[in-house]
């Protein structure tokens, strides 16, 4: 049987990268080679006794997929597998192990392990880039010549889309071997499908297959086709435009306006608190939503979510809250809701948020918010202190199972405070609908609100060259193709 061997362009170039660098994202096209690639990398230090690899998939059935590819691709190294869960030995001793994300959990139960080399599969499906990172705290090594590195694979889309984008694609040129702010390297090679002819020549009609998503599915056939990450597949608030929705100035003085807070619970999670307030109706009859003030905590118990609003009450006394259901449970004795009163002097109000459907009139009434009123601003304006609120809102990605809502993996904290009170505040808005530009226009022209996560001048990175003669005196091993 014939060699597995890289095939010319992207592929080559993505197992040539030198050890020195930490990450390497290999992205981009649908059947680029990425899973292939990935593989190969992976088994490349199993003459080493100790080495041990960690594979992660999103799911145990994608797991199962990789394991039957891997084992026919290594099985000219004397490989074995065991089961639950699956791990991979070879003679040396060296192992691959397997794991998946199926909950908040799976991103710390490797902690204290060491794995030389991580590979990710579907990056973006990981939602933050916080349980990346912590997954990330296993990549070490204290084996002398073998460097920790991860390696990782994705098509744009999916929760993690925006962070991987920033983090990976947008801080240097493809390619381009760059520094983080800690002096951590990373890369991003895009993977293309038409440098696969494996698949092309065997399957010419797989690219036929892309190209008919373009007419039902313009973002997807982006993502997959063209491995574009300027979308967002599946973005939820698309007519987000930090242009018109971020705004210094309030509509009026606030002094002149109705204020409430509202609040989403979090301890692990997120906690988050926005301070609103509405306008009155303008000589166009628009009554306008400005978000003024947020604020976001982890690991504070109630009671210190209650000092800060008593703090802030002496800046504009403001004491309405809306709270989910959740803040009123009574299980473990006083419930969130009766610590905001009673230490915190809120005046606290139960959301609606239990009530048929809700999940869907919040999506419909953030729809109708972020729309343009007869004025030609939208009606709800937040000032660029909500800077977190404000990243949110984009990243935010429609549930695939029902369109109607969000997908919850993402960071919708922020979101589930303000259409929680939105829901309660501004009922009618929903009703009157803004303009849906979602359903208007599936090409809208996207914003560009990144922030590269780089300062100028620090692309003075290795370049491709030295990888390549690098790499080359690295050990190669048989592999067969499947
Ligand atoms: N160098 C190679 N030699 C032989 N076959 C290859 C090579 N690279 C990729 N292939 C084959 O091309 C097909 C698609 O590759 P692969 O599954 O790795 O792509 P992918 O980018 O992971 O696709 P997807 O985006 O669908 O996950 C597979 O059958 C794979 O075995
Ligand atoms: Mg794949």
């Amino acid at each position: 049987m014939a060699e597995w061997k890289a095939q010319p362009g992207p592929q080559t170039l993505a197992l040539q990268i030198p050890d020195s660098v930490n990450e390497i994202l290999y992205g981009g096209q649908r059947g680029g080679g990425k899973t292939d690639t990935g593989m190969v990398w992976m088994q490349e230090p199993i003459e080493v006794p100790r080495y041990r690899g960690l594979v992660i998939r999103k799911h145990a059935s994608d797991l199962r997929d990789w394991v039957d590819r891997a084992m026919r691709m290594y099985q000219g190294l004397g490989v074995k597998q065991a089961y639950r869960p699956w791990e991979l030995s070879f003679p040396s001793g060296a192992k691959i192990y397997t794991g998946h994300l199926k909950d908040d959990l799976s991103y710390t139960q490797w902690m204290g392990q060491e794995f030389q080399r991580m590979l990710i599969e579907e990056l973006t499906q990981i939602p933050d880039e916080k349980r990346y990172s912590q997954l990330r705290a296993s990549n070490r090594s204290t084996i002398p010549g073998l460097r920790a590195q991860t390696f990782a694979t994705t098509n744009p889309g999916g929760v993690g889309h925006a962070w991987v984008r920033k983090r990976f694609v947008d801080p240097a040129p493809y390619y381009q071997i760059f520094y983080d702010r800690l002096g951590l390297r990373r890369v991003y090679i895009p993977a293309g499908i038409d440098n696969n002819p494996a698949l092309t020549k065997n399957d010419p009609d797989y690219v036929k297959q892309l190209e008919s998503l373009k007419e039902v599915d313009y973002d997807l056939w982006k993502a997959w086709r063209l491995g574009d990450w300027s979308i967002v597949a599946g973005q939820a608030f698309r007519e987000w435009n930090p242009l018109m929705h971020i705004s210094p100035v309030p509509p009026i003085s606030l002094r002149d306006c109705k204020k409430f807070v509202c609040f989403d619970w979090g301890y692990s999670a997120w906690g988050v608190a926005l301070w609103v307030a509405i306008a009155p109706e303008n000589q166009y009859g628009v009554v306008r939503y400005y978000v003024y003030r947020e604020m976001w905590m982890q690991k504070q118990e109630p009671r210190e979510w209650a000092r800060q609003f008593k703090l802030t009450q002496r800046i504009d006394g403001v004491k309405d809250i809306w709270l989910p259901h959740d803040c009123f449970n009574k299980e473990m004795g006083d419930s969130i809701a009766d610590i905001f009163h009673r230490d915190g002097g809120m005046n606290v109000k139960q959301a609606a948020t239990l009530q048929t459907n809700a999940r869907h009139m919040r999506k419909a009434i953030m729809h109708a918010s972020l729309a343009d009123a007869i004025d030609g601003r939208p009606y709800l304006q937040m000032h660029p202190n909500c800077s977190m609120l404000a990243a949110s809102i984009p990243e935010l990605i429609t549930d695939e199972n029902d369109p109607e809502d969000i997908d919850t993996d993402g960071n919708d904290h922020g979101y589930d405070a303000l259409t929680e009170g939105l829901m309660m505040e501004a009922p009618h808005l929903a009703k009157s609908g803004g303009i849906r530009t979602d359903r208007l226009l599936p090409q809208i022209k996207r914003n560009k609100i990144w922030s590269p996560g780089l300062m100028p001048g620090t692309y003075n990175a290795p370049d491709i060259m030295s990888a390549i003669a690098e790499y080359n005196t690295r050990p190669h091993h048989v592999l067969r193709p499947r």
